[in-house]
């Protein structure tokens, strides 16, 4: 847990530095839910969606995997950051994630997903994950999106190309 929260801070800090560069394609003015997730998500995830190379899931055109089953969507509001969002309206954060659903998700968002309501965003928050089991909850969740919703395989990476995390640690011990 101190150790994810770490990870997320010095994250945070990087990303909100370059970003006065970014955001070019962004319209004038944007919704509550878009400029919602700029604030709130951005920071780590990126903009658009995307923060490869940095070690965070990439969420544009693979998030909407997770909706396929009952326990994905579970998922995507159990996560500390979002069940434990400064947002506490839950219509609020329902907006939210339906923008990084329905607009960063793009193909990966199955077609006939229906959007997160208050209700049940309120339901699975109030049982938030811990960071200490994420990282295994979401390789179990993963192989269940792939064998039963044909999820793609690089969806058990953080982001498309990113190298195996065994492989890095071969690597780096061997390089070291
Ligand atoms: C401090 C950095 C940080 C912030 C802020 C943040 N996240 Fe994350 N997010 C992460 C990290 C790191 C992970 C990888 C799993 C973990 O440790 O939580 C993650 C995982 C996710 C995932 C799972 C994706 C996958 O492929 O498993 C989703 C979805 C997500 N975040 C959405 C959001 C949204 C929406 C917000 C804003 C409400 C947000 N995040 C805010 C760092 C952040």
């Amino acid at each position: 847990m101190r150790a994810a929260l770490a990870l997320g801070a010095l994250v945070v800090a990087l990303p909100a530095a370059a970003q006065p560069a970014a955001a070019p394609s962004y319209p004038a003015e944007m919704t509550q839910a878009q400029s919602d997730y700029v604030e709130h998500c951005g920071g780590c995830h990126g903009i658009h969606g995307i923060a490869a190379p940095a070690d965070l899931p990439t969420l544009k055109d693979r998030v909407g995997w997770f909706t396929c089953l009952p326990q994905g969507r579970a998922y995507l509001v159990r996560l500390p950051n979002i069940a434990r969002s400064r947002i506490t309206d839950n219509d609020q954060l329902a907006d939210l994630l339906n923008f990084m659903l329905f607009g960063l998700g793009g193909s990966s968002t199955p077609a006939g997903t229906k959007k997160f309501t208050g209700a049940e965003v309120a339901q699975a928050r109030s049982t938030p994950f811990t960071s200490v089991s994420l990282v295994e909850t979401r390789a179990v969740l993963v192989e269940q999106l792939i064998r039963q919703c044909g999820a793609p395989a690089a969806l058990r990476l953080m982001y498309p190309g990113q190298a195996p995390p065994r492989l890095a640690a071969t690597r780096s011990r061997k390089g070291g």
